[in-house]
Formats: structure tokens, C-alpha cells, sequence
């Protein structure tokens, strides 16, 4: 285990902001959190990042990141119908999706291409395409950086929500995710229910779909609006469809009957922020480095040398003229440090 001093994590974002760290210790297996522990390293102040796909560094990290890199995808139980896998959190979400679709274990391939590792997944429970996290996960492993001891996590003790768990919540900063445990099933259970999906297999029979047809229309759909960090650095969805409620919604009908609106619930509506962020004339717009994506206008993306201040700043001029033109409130989906 290695720790090195002023560490330049411009590498280590998703949204290449050039920040350093205090310190920075890779690690490589569990062991290595309880050594760290003991000599009184570790504490909620710890940031803990796998490849960083959903932070926004507004400055430098006064203190020690951890990078989790353990490795590990293993069966932990399986029956005729399904199998559970225990996957370590150091392992690409993006692996992992190869390796079910591989196998043929249904659940996760709506989840294709998202960036970021598998510890990352239950804090925002990821989704993408009609699918979220919770609808296969199982439990979790834990390190308490308050007493040092590992804990597991029931789905309900995660309290899931739309990009949301316990841990972004009540347990914010405080626990080290170390493995997840996913149940996924060995007979078919494709779900193009999501709009884009629904569209692009229009002439086939959901029946007739095979996992790897799914996943390559995921891919294609997701390419088509998303950028590829590896080209142009962002970090997904930088804001939450906004939830309002029903009367509000139906007062937004009326004004733009072309507005994408989604029921939540009986007395909820969620709205797609990129629709309001397009319809506000933000879509593709370029201040020196810090961008709106020209096919995606929920993500913000820096074409080089924006500072994680100037990120920050277009956003809050969004939402401030989000709220003035539509009366909503965009809240953030990534966490600014
Ligand atoms: N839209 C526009 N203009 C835009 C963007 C979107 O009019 O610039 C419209 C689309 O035409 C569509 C609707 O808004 O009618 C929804 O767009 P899209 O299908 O692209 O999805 P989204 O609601 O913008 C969410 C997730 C994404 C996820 C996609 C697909 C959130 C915050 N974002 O985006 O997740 O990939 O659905 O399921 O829920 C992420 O979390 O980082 C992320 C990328």
C-alpha cells in the first residue's frame, strides 16, 4: 500500500477537474482499510473514490482520497432459475455488465456503459433505460469508519430511492463500500419498456430479444446522446429529473404540450430536466472550457482546462434560470467536494 502527498486526481475524475488531494492511498485489498484504521488515518473526513464518475471537485481535497481498486467477481449462491453474485467494489461497472451478458445472467444489462466502479452503484442506486440497481440487488459489505468494523446492509436498510440510498443520506461520507451481492436471473427477462428501447426494436417481438440484442441497443441509444468521458469529460447527469406535483405538472402540460413528463406514484410527476434545460436554451452552450453537452443537456462537460468553479457556476446559472422560467428547482446529481 502506497500513499503519496499532493496528488494531482485530474486523472481520477470523470470530469477531468485538475484538483489535488492531500494524500492519496490506493487500495488494493480490505486488509489495507483496517491497517490505515489502526493508525488513525482514516475518519468521515476520508473521501473515498473509485473512478470518480459522479463528483465535482470545486476545490482541492484537504485530506487523504482512498482509490478502491480490489477485485473479484464470485459466485456466492445459485439455483436452476438464478444466481447471486458477489462482486468486489474495485471491479468497472462496465466489466461487470460484460461478464452477466456473457453468462446470459439477466438484470443489469439496461445498466450498459455506465461509468464508474461497482462500489459507486448502491450510493446513487444507479439507472438507466427502465432498470435501477435496487430491482437486483440483494445486500451489501461495509467498512464503518467510525468503529472500524465491517458491517453488511439488507436492500431495505439501504433505503433506495431514485439516485438516492441511506448512504448519500444519513450515512453520508460515513461508510467504505467493499462488496455488493446482486441477484440476476438464468432465464429471460428483457425489459425494453423504456421509450428509446421501446423505439428502436419496434418491429420485434420482446420475446425474441437475446440479452446481447439489448445490450447493443442500450449501447447504441446511450452513445447516441451521452458522451464518452474517455473523449469529452463529464460526469453524467449533472442534475435529478425534478419531481413536482401532479397540478404543477398539468399546468406544464397546457404551456408545452410536448413536455416529457413521467408519473410517480398517485399525487407525483417527475419531469426531464434535460427537456427544461434544452427548452431554456442552455443545449450545446460553451463558456471557455465549461459546456453544456450539445446532444444532452443534463450533462455539463469540460472540453479541456474548465475549473471545477466554473462547472459549478454554469450549473447554478442554470438552475437559477430554470427556476425563474419554469418555477423548479433542479437539484444536483452529483456531489460537489
Ligand atoms: N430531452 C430533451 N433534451 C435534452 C435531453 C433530454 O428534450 O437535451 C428529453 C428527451 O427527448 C426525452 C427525455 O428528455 O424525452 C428524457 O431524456 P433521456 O432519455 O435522455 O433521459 P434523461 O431523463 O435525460 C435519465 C438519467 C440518465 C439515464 C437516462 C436513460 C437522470 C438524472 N438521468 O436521463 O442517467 O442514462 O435517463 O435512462 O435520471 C446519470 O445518472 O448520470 C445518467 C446519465
Amino acid at each position: 500500500m502506497i500513499t503519496k502527498p499532493d496528488f494531482n486526481l485530474k486523472e481520477f475524475n470523470t470530469l477531468g477537474i485538475n484538483a489535488r488531494a492531500k494524500y492519496c492511498t490506493q487500495i488494493e485489498n480490505e486488509e489495507d482499510l483496517e491497517i490505515l484504521f489502526n493508525e488513525g488515518k482514516i475518519d468521515e473526513k476520508t473521501l473515498v473514490i473509485g473512478e470518480a464518475s459522479n463528483i465535482l471537485f470545486n476545490s482541492d481535497f484537504d485530506g487523504l482520497v482512498l482509490i478502491i481498486t480490489t477485485r473479484g467477481i464470485n459466485i456466492y449462491s445459485e439455483t436452476q432459475k438464478e444466481i447471486i453474485l458477489d462482486i468486489k467494489s474495485g471491479e468497472n461497472w462496465n466489466n461487470l455488465v460484460d461478464y452477466t451478458v456473457k453468462n446470459k445472467y439477466w438484470g443489469i444489462e439496461n445498466l450498459s456503459m455506465i461509468p464508474g466502479k461497482v462500489g459507486a452503484a448502491p450510493i446513487q442506486n444507479i439507472g438507466a433505460y427502465g432498470t435501477e440497481l435496487k430491482d437486483v440487488f440483494v445486500s451489501l459489505e461495509a467498512f464503518d469508519t467510525q468503529t472500524g468494523k465491517i458491517e453488511k446492509f439488507t436492500k431495505e436498510e439501504c433505503e433506495f430511492d431514485y439516485r438516492d440510498s441511506i448512504f448519500k443520506s444519513k450515512y453520508k461520507g460515513r461508510y467504505i463500500i467493499l462488496s455488493i451481492k446482486l441477484k440476476l436471473s438464468k432465464t429471460p427477462k428483457p425489459n425494453i419498456s423504456y421509450k428509446a428501447l421501446k423505439d428502436y426494436f419496434r418491429e420485434n417481438d420482446e420475446k425474441t430479444l437475446s440479452i446481447e440484442n439489448i445490450q447493443q441497443a442500450v449501447n447504441e441509444v446511450r452513445s447516441s446522446k451521452l458522451p464518452d468521458p474517455k473523449e469529452i469529460k463529464n460526469s453524467g447527469s449533472f442534475f435529478k429529473n425534478p419531481i413536482i406535483d401532479n397540478t404543477k405538472a398539468k399546468e406544464l402540460k397546457r404551456k408545452y404540450p410536448d413536455i416529457p413528463l413521467y408519473k410517480v406514484g398517485n399525487d407525483s410527476t417527475k419531469v426531464a430536466a434535460g427537456w427544461l434545460i434544452e427548452k431554456a436554451g442552455w443545449k450545446g452552450k460553451r463558456f471557455g472550457d465549461a459546456g453544456v453537452h450539445k446532444k444532452q443537456a443534463l450533462v455539463l462537460v469540460n472540453y479541456g482546462n474548465a475549473s471545477g468553479e466554473e462547472i459549478l457556476q454554469l450549473s447554478q446559472k442554470i438552475a437559477t434560470d430554470i427556476l425563474n422560467k419554469f418555477g423548479i428547482k433542479l437539484e444536483r446529481e452529483v456531489w460537489v467536494i
